[in-house]
C-alpha cells in the first residue's frame, strides 16, 4: 500500500514518518519548501522528540518528501494533514483543506481506488465538502474511483510518536465499505503492534504502565468528525474545572494538588488533565473550542459548558497576572521574567499560547518583560512581533534585575537552573510557578517568595476579585 501525506507539520510529519517506519512507501507533500528541504536532508522540520532519528532511518528508503502533488496519482491512501486555523470570527478556516482537495482531485488516479483521509481537525460536513471538490476537479465518481473518510488525530505534541504508534484509540469514520477495509488494513500493524521492535528505541515510552492494544473504532463520517471536537472540548472543560478548583483552593487554603489527586483516584474521573496551570492554550484547544461553540450556536444548540470553559480559561490567565500584581502592588515600571513560551514542554509550537496573552497584559500594565524558552522562542517571536520584549538565550538572564519571574511552561531544564545565582540577580525575589512544578526544590529556603497556584503559601491568599487589579 502506498501513501501520500499532504502537510509536513506536527501531524503530517509524524503520521507520514510513522507509516514509512512501518514499511509503507510514504511521500510527504508540502507547499512549504523549507519543511520539504529539511525532510529531504533527513531532518525534522519541527521539534518533536525522536522524530529526527526516525526520519534519518526512513528517508530515501520508505519515506520521501516532495513539493508537488505528482505522487498523489500513485497512492492508495492520501492523508490530508494541513492546518485548520481559526478565522477572525472564530470559525475554522477550511481554505487549506479546500486547496489540498483541489490539488488531489487534479492528480487522482482514474484507474484505481484511492482513499482520501481527513486527518486535519475539521467540522462535521467537511468530508462531504472534500468529496464535492474532488468530484468537480477530477471528474471521477465518489465510491467508484475514490472515497473520503474521516480519521481524526489525537496525538500530543511532545509525545507524538508514542501517541501515533501506541494510541488509545484509532477512530475511522467511513460511509464506504471498500474504504473501511483499506483503512483497517493500513492500521493493522498499529493495532497488532506487528514489527514494532525495529523502532521501539525512538518511542518515548513514558506512560505509567505499558498501554494496552489500541481500540479500532469505526463509525460514520459525521460522528467521527464530531468525536475530535467533542474530545478536545471535553479536555478543555476538564482543565478549566480543575483551574477553578485551584482558585477556590487558594481562597480557602486547601491544596488543589491534593484535591486533584483525591479526585483522580475515582476511575470515573481519572487522574489525567487535572493539572493546575495558567490555563489551556496552544494550536488546538483554543481554535477547536471556538469552532465547536460557534457551530453549536449557529445550530441553536449552544454548548454552554464549552462557552463557560472558554471564559473561565481567560480568567485563569488573568488570575495569574493578578497574583503578581497582589505581590508587587503594581506592574508599572516592574521588570518581569517569563520562563516558557510554548503551551507545553517538549515542543517548539508557540502558536496561540497563554504566554502571548499574559505578556501582552503585563506590557499593557506598564511592565518590562524578558522571556526564555528552550525551543519555542523563534516561533513565538515570529508570531508576536508586536510584543516589545527581550528574548534571553540563557534562562538565568530573565532573573537579572527582575521584580518577579513567572514560570508558564514546565520545561525540565528549568529544574536545573542555578537557583542561588537566579536569586542574587533579582531586585525582588517573587517567583510565580503557574504549574506548581518547582514546589519541591526548596526555592523558599533560598529566599524566594515562591507561590504556586492552588497550593498554600505563607502570604495572604489571592482571591478571584484580584483580577480587578489589572487593566484588561
Ligand atoms: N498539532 C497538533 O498537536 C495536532 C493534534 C491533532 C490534530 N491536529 C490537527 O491537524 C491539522 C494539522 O495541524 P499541524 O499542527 O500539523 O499544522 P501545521 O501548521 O504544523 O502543518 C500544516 C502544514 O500544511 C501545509 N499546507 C498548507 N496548505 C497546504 C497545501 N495546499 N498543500 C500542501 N501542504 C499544505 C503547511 O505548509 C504546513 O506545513 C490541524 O487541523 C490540527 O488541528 C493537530
Amino acid at each position: 500500500m502506498k501513501i501520500s501525506c499532504i502537510g509536513a507539520g506536527y501531524v503530517g510529519c509524524v503520521t507520514g514518518t510513522a507509516f514509512a517506519a512501518l514499511g509503507y512507501r510514504t511521500t510527504i507533500i508540502d507547499i512549504n519548501s523549507q519543511r520539504i528541504d529539511a525532510l529531504i536532508n533527513g531532518r525534522s522540520p519541527i521539534y518533536e522528540p525522536g522524530l529526527d532519528i526516525l526520519i534519518k532511518k526512513t528517508i530515501g528508503n520508505t519515506l520521501y518528501a516532495d513539493y508537488s502533488y505528482n505522487y498523489v496519482s500513485n497512492s492508495d491512501v492520501i492523508f490530508i494533514a494541513v492546518g485548520t486555523p481559526s478565522t477572525n470570527g472564530g470559525n475554522v478556516d477550511l481554505s487549506y483543506v479546500e486547496i489540498a482537495a483541489k490539488n488531489i482531485g487534479e492528480n487522482l488516479n482514474p484507474f484505481g481506488f484511492t482513499v482520501i483521509v481527513n486527518k486535519s481537525t475539521v467540522p462535521v460536513g467537511t468530508a462531504d465538502l472534500v468529496t464535492t471538490i474532488i468530484e468537480e476537479t477530477s471528474g471521477l465518481k465518489n465510491g467508484k474511483q475514490f472515497a473520503v473518510v474521516s480519521n481524526p488525530e489525537f496525538l500530543r505534541e511532545g509525545y507524538a510518536l508514542e501517541d501515533v504508534f501506541l494510541p488509545d484509540r484509532i477512530v475511522v469514520g467511513s460511509n464506504s465499505e471498500k474504504a473501511s477495509q483499506i483503512m483497517k488494513k493500513l492500521y493493522s500493524k498499529i493495532v497488532t503492534r506487528e514489527g514494532f521492535n525495529t523502532f521501539s528505541d525512538v518511542i518515548t515510552l513514558n506512560r505509567k504502565c505499558h498501554p494496552s492494544l489500541p481500540r479500532y473504532y469505526e463509525t460514520d463520517v459525521k460522528s467521527s468528525e464530531m468525536i475530535k471536537y467533542a474530545s478536545n472540548a471535553f479536555l478543555a472543560v476538564k482543565i478549566s474545572y480543575i483551574n477553578e478548583v485551584a482558585r477556590l483552593s487558594d481562597a480557602l487554603g486547601a491544596n488543589a494538588l491534593d484535591v486533584a489527586r483525591g479526585m483522580g483516584m475515582d476511575s470515573r474521573i481519572g487522574e489525567k488533565f487535572l493539572e493546575v496551570s495558567s490555563g489551556w492554550s496552544g494550536s488546538c484547544f483554543p481554535k477547536d473550542t471556538s469552532e465547536f461553540l460557534l457551530t453549536s450556536q449557529q445550530e441553536n444548540c449552544e454548548l454552554s459548558i464549552v462557552a463557560s470553559a472558554i471564559k473561565s480559561n481567560k480568567e485563569m490567565h488573568d488570575y495569574c497576572i493578578s497574583k503578581a500584581v497582589r505581590s508587587l502592588g503594581t506592574l508599572n515600571n516592574r521588570t518581569i521574567g517569563i520562563l516558557g513560551l510554548t503551551f507545553k514542554p517538549n515542543t517548539d509550537d508557540a502558536r496561540n499560547t497563554q504566554a502571548s496573552y499574559i505578556i501582552e497584559m503585563l506590557l499593557k500594565n506598564g511592565a518590562t518583560v524578558k522571556v526564555h524558552d528552550p525551543q519555542g522562542a523563534e516561533m513565538f517571536k515570529s508570531l508576536n512581533g508586536h510584543l516589545d520584549i527581550e528574548y534571553c538565550s540563557d534562562p538565568l538572564d530573565v532573573f537579572t534585575e527582575a521584580e518577579a519571574v513567572m514560570l508558564l511552561t514546565h520545561w525540565s531544564e528549568y529544574l536545573y537552573i542555578h537557583w542561588e545565582d537566579a536569586f542574587k540577580r533579582m531586585h525582588n525575589p517573587y517567583f510565580l510557578d503557574t504549574r506548581n512544578y518547582l514546589k519541591d526544590i526548596g526555592l523558599s529556603d533560598i529566599g524566594f517568595y515562591y507561590e504556586g497556584i492552588g497550593v498554600p503559601s505563607h502570604k495572604q491568599s489571592v482571591t478571584t476579585s484580584a483580577a480587578s487589579l489589572i487593566k484588561i
